[in-house]
């Protein structure tokens, strides 16, 4: 893979994240958890609209996906019909002497493991690697007051299956007719062994999943294409630069257990991290109804009333992580400026206004005058509206560096002129053209370009 031609901003981020209460490491004060993260008051507002977005697209505005929240611990045999048990593994490599753990493919071992001349990547001794072994992802825990093999559950490492298994119940509840989806937006957890670059791969996540049901007898193949473009329409809308977006078709060493075709839809981090991927689009065929048909022993077929036919249908699913997402549009936005006229550069998150954690800051111009009340009162009532940030101190030109750093898209200034004439500045992050506004409409304004 060759390095992508955006800059690296992965570290700066990182710091501007934890300044800024986007994102924390995990019981930092503890050391940090590997690999598991927090997310801060902005954070959690950030990560809140992007799957308000998703929801908003792909479940309340169309009549065809219905949405779903199944829990996370599911019955075992759940996981032996979905292939995970058996196949959700990865080859794990040992350091004897380290107690590090590496994967198989890591090319930063030298030799071959379990051979004398292996060499550790983070000990550096010869010779006390072991052999790959299979390395099973996924997180187990025990049910009941009882920590024994019989009551063993896992976390779930994808939420799909929790679709699959409520596919009747869904389906005769609703009354609805193929083709149609369930939707559900839920944790993850993966005991991944090469964790790491921020949240983009993290051992708790959040998944984004819509499973369409379609006649396998049916245009199954162009629904396939259909959601393929609707996801990559959707990754536009959030404003990502479609430069930065491609598809990548999965070879047939990459499919998954369950796929008969699958594309990624992947997005430039920039550095070497380069393109990877966001989301994926797969075609299950019947895999996943078919195998929970055979271990439940119940029938979760489809009847076509019109035609008289019984079938399992096949499924196209579209899965994609919230977290990844929000480290997505986090790149996508992170720039640093040099402002025309000042000494100072500033930095800037230019998110989409929607994707925004705050909408606008609200300032007085001076902490005299009648300005702080007016303003107070201001940021009161646009509060009933959307999150605002009401900030009276220091100069106002680092008021408004702070709430560029953070992405927000307008900032409104009460002065002199609003105590006169009722009219308040409203400044715009991205151009930083200032306009007067009636101070009652201002609210108005901002829903509306927020909306846009
Ligand atoms: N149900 C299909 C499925 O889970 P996947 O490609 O393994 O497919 C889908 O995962 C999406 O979930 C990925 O594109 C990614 O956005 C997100 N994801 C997967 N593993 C992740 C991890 N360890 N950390 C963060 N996000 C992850």
């Amino acid at each position: 893979m060759s390095p992508s031609s955006y800059p690296d901003v992965m570290e700066k981020l990182v710091s501007l994240c934890k300044r800024r209460g986007f994102i924390f490491q995990s019981s930092e004060i503890y050391g940090g958890t590997g690999s598991v993260w927090d997310y801060g008051p902005l954070g959690v507002e950030l990560k809140r609209n992007i799957k308000d977005r998703w929801w908003n697209a792909m479940v309340r505005s169309r009549d065809d996906i219905e949405g779903l929240d199944a829990a996370i611990l599911m019955h075992p045999k759940v996981w032996e019909a979905s292939g995970h048990v058996a196949g959700f593994t990865d080859p794990l490599i040992d350091c004897h002497n380290c107690k590090k753990r590496f994967r198989a493919d890591d090319p930063k071992i030298k030799g071959t493991p379990g051979a004398p001349d292996a060499q550790c990547p983070a000990c550096g001794m010869k010779g006390t690697l072991s052999e790959p072994r299979m390395f099973n992802l996924m997180f187990k825990t025990f049910m009941g007051p009882v920590e024994e093999s019989a009551s063993v559950v896992y976390l779930r490492p994808e939420t799909a299956q929790g679709i699959y298994v409520n596919f009747l119940n869904v389906q005769q509840s609703t009354r609805q007719k193929i083709p149609f989806g369930i939707a559900q937006i839920g944790k993850a957890f993966r005991n991944e062994i090469t964790p790491g670059n921020f949240i983009f791969r993290t051992r708790e996540f959040e998944q984004m999943e819509m499973q369409f049901f379609v006649d396998p007898d049916g245009d199954h193949m162009q629904w396939f294409e259909y959601w393929k473009a609707q996801r990559m329409a959707w990754h536009r809308a959030l404003g990502l630069t479609e430069a930065r977006l491609l598809f990548h078709q999965h070879t047939l060493e990459e499919l998954a257990h369950y796929a008969r075709a699958a594309f990624d839809i992947q997005f430039d981090f920039g550095g070497t991290l380069g393109f990877q991927e966001i989301e994926g689009v797969h075609h299950r065929g019947d895999f996943d109804l078919g195998r929970h048909q055979e271990y439940s022993g119940k029938k979760l077929e489809y009847f076509d009333q019109p035609n008289n036919r019984r079938f399992v249908p096949f499924v196209v699913e579209t899965s994609v992580g919230a977290d990844r997402t929000a480290l997505a549009v986090l790149v996508n936005a992170y720039r640093e400026e040099t402002v025309e006229g000042e000494t100072e550069g500033r930095t800037v998150l230019g998110l989409h206004p929607s994707l925004a954690p705050i909408k606008a800051g609200v300032f007085p111009l001076v902490k005299k005058d009648g300005m702080p009340e007016f303003a107070e009162r201001l940021a009161a009532d646009l509060r009933t509206s959307f999150p605002v940030f009401y900030d009276e101190s220091g100069a106002i030109g680092r008021r408004y560096r702070r709430q560029d750093e953070v992405g927000t898209p307008f900032c409104v200034t009460v002065d002199g002129q609003t105590i006169a004439d009722g009219t308040v500045t409203l400044r715009d992050r991205d151009t930083l053209a200032q306009e007067r506004v009636a101070a009652d409409r201002v609210g108005a304004v901002i829903a509306e370009r927020v909306a846009e």
